[in-house]
This record gives C-alpha cells, sequence and structure tokens, in this order.
C-alpha cells in the first residue's frame, strides 16, 4: 500500500516540481523581458528627422516618472532578430555581477535618446540623436534566453 502510494506521489511531486520551476521562470524573466522590450523595441522606422522623437517616446515608455531617466536607446528592428542576439556571439559583460551578454551578429538601426541637464519630470526633455547602424550588446536571461538589459 504505502509502496502504491508512493509510485503515485513521486510522479505526482515531480510534476509539482517541474511546474513550480516553469512558474518560477516566467515569473522571474516576464517582468524584466516586458520591461527590456518597453524600454528598447521600436521596431517602426524609427525619428527619421523628427527631433521631438525621444520627448515623446520616453514619456509613452513610462521612463520620465519620478525621474528623467538620463540615457536609453531604442532598437528599430524586429523582436525576433532581437531575441536571437541572445543565441548568437557571447561577449564578457561589463558588470561582473551579470552574465549572458551577447553582442549582434549584425549592425542594428538605433536611436540614442539624452536628457538635456536640468530637464525635470514631468517635463523631460531628450536630445534625439540621428539613427545609427551599430552593433549592439544585450544580456539575455531566462529559458527560452531573452534580452532583459541593454549594454553590455
Ligand atoms: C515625432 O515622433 C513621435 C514619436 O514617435 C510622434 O508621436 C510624433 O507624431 C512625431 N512628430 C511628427 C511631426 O512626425
Ligand atoms: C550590475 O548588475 C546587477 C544585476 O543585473 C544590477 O542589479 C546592478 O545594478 C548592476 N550594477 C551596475 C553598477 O550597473
Amino acid at each position: 500500500m504505502a509502496l502504491k502510494r508512493s509510485l503515485i506521489l513521486f510522479p505526482m511531486l515531480t510534476l509539482l516540481l517541474l511546474a513550480l520551476a516553469w512558474f518560477e521562470t516566467s515569473l522571474c524573466q516576464g517582468p524584466r523581458a516586458l520591461r527590456f522590450r518597453m524600454q528598447h523595441m521600436d521596431s517602426g522606422r524609427g525619428p527619421m528627422g523628427n527631433q521631438t522623437y525621444c520627448n515623446v517616446m520616453m514619456m509613452r515608455r513610462g521612463m520620465t516618472r519620478g525621474r528623467c531617466k538620463p540615457k536609453n536607446t531604442f532598437i528599430h528592428e524586429t523582436l525576433p532578430l532581437v531575441r536571437a542576439i541572445c543565441g548568437g556571439q557571447s561577449v564578457p559583460c561589463r558588470n561582473r555581477t551579470r552574465h549572458n551578454c551577447y553582442r549582434s551578429i549584425h549592425p542594428m538601426s538605433t536611436t540614442f535618446c539624452k536628457a538635456t541637464g536640468g530637464s525635470r519630470p514631468p517635463n523631460c526633455r531628450y536630445i534625439t540623436y540621428p539613427t545609427t547602424r551599430r552593433f549592439i550588446i544585450v544580456a539575455c536571461e531566462g529559458t527560452p534566453l531573452e534580452p532583459v538589459h541593454f549594454g553590455p
């Protein structure tokens, strides 16, 4: 009887642990991956010379609440392409507590936004730098790996 019960319990426990592990990774990784997309993904064509792009986008993407995020880069590529960076060329992370930094295999279209000195929320003001194509580095986490941080 005891053996029978453990024969049933064991697979159930294994299943439960697997479910917990899956739940945990999706809970822990999810928000950071979502935040990365919110802060860095803009798959459209970019500012195309529009000087108010950064003012509008930094506010729209929630980076001007409480403080004006000083710098941010938007990536004008598709999400699958940006995700694929995590399966590409591994490079050391500058921050030693971070792991899994990767550099894009191809240059990617990006726009850099920088807060002007003295801008304060809710009126954060940014310089919209011209869009450039450059190799980018991201830190990835989770299973499957997803970008969670921009930069080395
Ligand atoms: C400039 O870019 C912002 C953000 O994408 C957009 O909301 C705004 O309409 C654009 N302005 C012009 C003149 O195209
Ligand atoms: C280094 O990475 C850790 C983990 O991602 C982060 O919490 C910490 O703020 C980072 N430190 C610096 C100086 O960026």
